[in-house]
């Protein structure tokens, strides 16, 4: 019998409940940095083996630190530049099994060393934000949990207000 799978399954983890704890964290609540900080709370406790978990706004042509879960991190990262920035520059996903193999990777912290970078797009299909996870695990992100966390910014994108964070405080 075949089953329609409706909601994507991380790996060891319970994609489908994030989903519904994300959609009633952001309900009726129109703060787009609140529900960015709830986000990366939620992500960062329901992701396995995260040390970093957390968004990156465009802001201007570079993209700026946003509401996160870890250590300190670098602010600004330009297009095109370490994960993130490849993230934005070629519009697709990135997972990154050994961070140390990946040209100008962007150190923010010498534990992590595999990442999972997704863009995040507005309802015109503009590249809004990224958002990105952390592991001290080698390889820790498999193609499931590529997709369930992509799920989970399909979920967030069409509940943020974007606009409200697009300034630039240059
Ligand atoms: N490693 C990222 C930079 C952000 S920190 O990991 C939080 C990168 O190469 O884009």
């Amino acid at each position: 019998m075949h089953l329609e799978q409706t909601s994507s399954q991380g790996h060891g983890w319970d994609a489908a409940t994030a989903e519904a704890q994300l959609v009633a964290l952001m309900d009726g609540e129109p703060d787009a940095l609140a529900n960015l900080a709830n986000a990366a709370a939620l992500i960062y406790e329901t992701v396995p083996n995260l040390n970093w978990a957390g968004f990156y706004l465009m802001r201007g042509d570079e993209l700026v630190l946003g509401p996160f879960q870890g250590r300190v991190a670098c602010v600004r990262i330009a297009v095109g530049s370490g994960v993130c920035g490849t993230a934005v520059a070629e519009g697709v996903t990135q997972r990154v099994d050994d961070v140390h193999v990946f040209p100008g990777h962007i150190a923010c912290d010498p534990r992590s060393n595999s990442e999972l970078v997704v863009p995040v797009r507005n309802g015109e299909g503009e590249i809004v934000a990224v958002l990105d996870l952390d592991s001290e695990r080698l390889n820790n992100f498999g193609e499931d949990d590529q997709r369930a966390v992509e799920k989970l910014v399909e979920v967030l994108r069409p509940r943020i207000s974007w606009d409200q964070l697009a300034y630039d405080a240059r």
